[in-house]
C-alpha cells in the first residue's frame, strides 16, 4: 500500500546543565532519574517518526490504525522532548523575583510578581502534569496554562516560557506528596536569566 517517506532527522537529547545537579531542594539523584525519562520520550520521538516512514497509509483508521496509534503517541513523546528541555534549560539559576523584560510582562499581565507566582503555583497545585506561563501571540499576553499529560492541553500559538513539572517522578523522591514544597524549589532555582534570553529571542514585545 501506499507509504510516504515521512523519516525525519533523528534528535539527540541535550545534556544537562552542570548547575543542575547542584540545585538547593532539588536533589542530584532526582534530576539523574528525571532525565533518564527525558532521554525516553527523545529515543520514542526517533521510533515514532521512523515507524511513520514505513506504516500503511491506506489502512488509517480513527478508532484503530497504525497511523492513530503512532501518531497519537508521537503527540505523547514529542510533548516529552519540548516540555522536559524547557524545565532542565531554565533551572539551575538563583530564582526570587522575575528580572528583566520578563519581569516587565508579568508585572503588566498578572498585576504583579507575587501575583503571577500564586497563580502559577495554583495551576501546578491542580494540574495532573504540567503548569506554564506561555505567551499568546494573538491575545499578546502571558497566561498560565494547565497540562495534565505530556500532550494535554498545550494552546495553538503561545509559547511556554515556564514549564512547571508537577508529574510525581519530579518530586516523589525529594518531597513523597509534598508537591507545595517542591513547587517552592523549582521557583527558588529559576533561571530568570534563560527565560530573558528566550523572551528577546522570539521578540516578546510589551
Ligand atoms: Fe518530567
Amino acid at each position: 500500500m501506499a507509504t510516504l517517506a515521512f523519516n525525519r532527522e533523528e534528535i539527540a537529547a541535550r545534556e544537562l546543565r552542570p548547575e543542575l545537579l547542584e540545585m538547593d531542594g532539588i536533589s542530584r539523584a532526582s534530576v539523574e532519574a528525571h532525565y533518564k525519562l527525558y532521554q525516553g520520550y527523545v529515543a520514542k520521538r526517533n521510533e515514532i517518526l521512523a515507524r511513520l516512514g514505513e506504516v500503511d497509509l491506506g489502512a488509517a483508521n480513527q478508532v484503530y490504525s497504525e497511523v492513530r496509534a503512532l501518531k497519537t503517541d508521537l503527540s505523547f513523546a514529542i510533548g516529552g522532548v519540548k516540555n522536559h528541555e524547557i524545565y532542565f534549560e531554565h533551572l539551575g539559576g538563583g530564582g526570587g523575583a522575575p528580572t528583566g523584560a520578563v519581569a516587565a510582562l508579568i508585572e503588566r499581565d498578572f498585576g504583579s510578581a507575587d501575583a503571577w507566582r500564586a497563580d502559577l503555583t495554583a495551576t501546578g497545585m491542580a494540574a495532573r502534569g504540567w503548569a506554564w506561563t506561555a505567551y499568546d501571540w494573538d491575545e499578546q499576553r502571558l497566561f498560565n496554562y494547565l497540562g495534565d499529560a505530556q500532550n494535554t492541553f498545550p494552546i495553538w500559538n503561545a509559547t511556554p516560557l515556564v514549564a512547571l513539572d508537577v508529574y510525581e517522578h519530579a518530586y516523589f523522591l525529594d518531597y513523597q506528596t509534598d508537591r507545595a514544597s517542591y513547587i517552592d524549589a523549582f521557583l527558588g532555582n529559576l533561571d530568570w536569566g534563560v527565560v530573558n534570553d528566550w523572551v528577546a529571542r522570539y521578540a516578546v514585545e510589551l
